[in-house]
C-alpha cells in the first residue's frame, strides 16, 4: 500500500495543529509561529498513542486501584533529588530544559556516575562515545556502571533499552532523535512529538525512568521542548548565565513533587557541584553595607534563602528616564517607583533607575518588594545598610507594608546566617519581637520604614 504523505502546519509554540497556514495559531494567539510539516499516513509504522492502546488494559474503579507509594530511585546528587520530590519516580519521563551550553549534559552524565549502583543506558545523539568519555574521565566517578550508545533512531534505541533493561535511561537530546514513522526531519516539531509520545510509552510500559534532554533557543524559534510539557511528567529547566558560574536547576512541572523549587548548582572544572546553601553565593561580597543595596529573605518552594538586591538611581541624561531590571519585573518596579513618589513623596520621576538580583536569580516572590523599595532609597540617598540588616514584605499600591507567607521561616533562615536585624510587616501575626538573637522589626507603610532604616 502506497504511503500518502499529508502536510500539516504546526505552531512552534503550543504545538497545536492547523490544516492549513495562518498569520496567527488559533489556540495560543502567537503571529508567524506556524511552520509547514509532513505527516505520513496510511501504512505508517503504529504510532505511539496507537501503540499505548494496544494493551489489556481496561477501565477500573478507582477504590480498587493499589494506593502503594511510588517507588523512587535516588540519583546521587542530593538537590536533584530533592527537586524531584525525593528521587525519580520509576516510569516517569522527565524533560531536562535549558540553553546550549548551560550543562544539561554534564548534568546528566554525572548522575550515573555518582550513583555506581544504578544501571544507566546513556544514549547520546550528539556526542560520540569517545567524546563522552572524555567528559566523563574529566567528571571523575565510578563508570563502571554506564552503558553508552551513539544511535539517533528512537525505535532501535527503545528495543535496545528493552533488552538492556538499565535501571535509568537518558537520552541527550530530543532534538536530534527520529522516529521511522515520521517522514519529515529531525527536530521537527512532529518528530520531536512523536519520539516523546514514544519514549513516554517506553517508559510506562517497561518502569524504566527516563530523562530526555532538551534545548531551548534564547529567540524560541524553533520548536522545542515548549511544546513537551504536557506530555512529560516532570520539566526541570536549566537557568543562568552561561559566561557566570551559577545554575539554577528549576523545576517547572513536577506530577510527583512540589514545583517551583530550586537546585543551585555552580559550574566547576569537574563538572556541576551543588551549592547546598545558596544565600552564601548570593550575599553581599563585601563586609560593611554598600549604598544602593539590600538584602531579601525569599522563599522558594520551601525553602528560605538570602540575597542581595542592587539598585542604581542617577539623573536621567535623556529626557526621558529609563527602567531597566535583570531579575525582576520591571512593571512592578515601575509600580513600587510610582508609590515612593506618590505616597512618601520621593521624586524619582527624573532618575533613571536600574535594578538586579544577584547571581542571575529570577525573582518573582512579592515578598522582595521591601528590599527593592530599600535599595533604590539607599542608592537615591546614597547611604548604606548595614549588611546584617535584611527586608520581607509586600509594597501595596497604598504604600502599606503588607505581610508575606511564612514570615517566621524567613525570620529563622534570616538569624541562622548572622543577620541581626529584619524588616517584616507590622501586620504579620508574630509572637515575639526578637527571636533567636534577630530583632524583628515590623513597620506599617512605607515612611515608617524610611524612618527606621535611614535615620543617621
Ligand atoms: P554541556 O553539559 O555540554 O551543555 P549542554 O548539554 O546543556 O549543551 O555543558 C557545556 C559547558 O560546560 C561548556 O561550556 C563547558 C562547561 N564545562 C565545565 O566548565 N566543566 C566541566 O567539567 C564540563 C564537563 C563542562
Ligand atoms: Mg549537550
Amino acid at each position: 500500500m502506497a504511503t500518502k504523505d499529508k502536510t500539516v502546519w504546526f505552531c512552534t509554540s503550543c504545538g497545536n495543529e492547523s490544516p492549513k497556514w495562518m498569520g496567527k495559531c488559533p489556540a495560543c494567539g502567537e503571529w508567524n509561529t506556524l511552520v509547514e510539516q509532513t505527516v505520513a499516513t496510511g501504512k505508517a509504522p503504529k504510532s505511539a498513542a496507537a501503540a499505548s492502546r494496544s494493551g489489556s488494559h481496561r477501565p477500573q474503579p478507582l477504590r480498587e486501584v493499589g494506593s502503594a507509594q511510588d517507588r523512587r530511585v535516588s540519583l546521587g546528587i542530593g538537590e536533584v533529588d530533592r527537586l524531584l520530590g525525593g528521587g525519580l519516580v520509576e516510569g516517569s519521563l522527565v524533560l531536562l530544559g535549558g540553553e546550549p551550553g548551560i550543562g544539561k549534559s554534564t548534568l546528566s552524565l554525572q548522575i550515573p556516575l555518582s550513583c555506581p549502583g544504578l544501571k544507566t543506558l546513556y544514549v547520546s545523539g550528539e556526542e560520540s562515545p569517545r567524546q563522552v568519555k572524555m567528559r566523563a574521565d574529566r567528571l571523575g566517578g565510578d563508570i563502571s556502571n554506564c552503558l553508552i550508545f551513539s544511535e539517533t533512531l528512537i525505535e532501535d534505541i527503545i528495543a535496545e533499552a528493552r533488552d538492556i533493561r538499565p535501571g535509568l535511561m537518558v537520552v541527550d537530546s530530543v532534538q536530534t532523535m527520529y522516529s521511522q514513522g515520521i517522514d519529515s526531519s529531525a527536530g521537527s516539531v512532529s518528530q520531536i512529538k512523536e519520539v516523546t509520545s514514544l519514549l513516554l510509552h517506553f517508559a510506562k510500559s517497561t518502569g524504566i525512568p527516563v530523562i530526555l534532554i532538551g534545548h531551548i533557543t534564547k529567540d524560541g524559534t524553533i520548536a522545542g521542548p515548549k511544546i513537551l510539557e504536557h506530555i512529560v511528567d516532570v520539566v526541570l529547566q536549566f537557568e543562568g548565565d552561561d559566561k557566570g558560574s551559577y545554575r539554577l536547576l528549576r523545576s517547572i512541572k513536577n506530577r510527583f513533587g512540589s514545583t517551583s523549587e530550586l537546585a543551585v548548582f555552580e559550574m566547576t572544572g569537574t563538572g556541576l557541584r551543588e551549592v547546598t546553601n545558596p544565600s552564601e553565593m548570593l550575599m553581599p561580597q563585601h563586609e560593611q553595607g554598600l549604598s544602593g543595596t539590600a538584602v531579601s529573605v525569599m522563599l522558594d518552594g520551601l525553602r528560605p534563602f538570602l540575597f542581595e538586591v542592587q539598585a542604581l538611581v542617577s539623573t536621567a541624561a535623556y529626557g526621558t528616564a529609563q527602567r531597566s531590571a535583570t531579575g525582576f519585573d520591571v512593571r512592578r518596579l515601575n509600580m513600587l517607583l510610582a508609590v515612593l513618589e506618590k505616597r512618601a513623596g520621593f521624586k524619582l520621576a527624573a532618575k533613571d533607575v536600574f535594578l538586579n538580583m544577584a547571581g542571575g536569580l529570577r525573582v518573582a516572590d512579592p515578598a522582595c518588594d521591601l528590599a527593592v523599595v530599600c535599595a533604590v532609597l539607599s542608592s537615591a540617598f546614597d547611604f548604606a545598610i548595614p549588611a546584617d540588616v535584611c527586608f520581607a514584605g509586600e509594597v501595596g499600591l497604598s504604600g502599606e507594608i503588607r505581610p508575606v507567607a511564612q514570615t517566621e521561616r524567613r525570620i529563622t533562615e534570616a538569624a541562622r546566617l548572622g543577620m541581626k536585624k529584619i524588616y517584616v510587616s507590622k501586620f504579620s501575626s508574630l509572637d515575639a519581637a526578637v527571636k533567636d538573637g534577630i530583632s524583628v522589626v515590623r513597620v506599617a507603610d512605607i515612611p515608617a520604614l524610611v524612618r527606621s532604616v535611614f535615620k543617621q
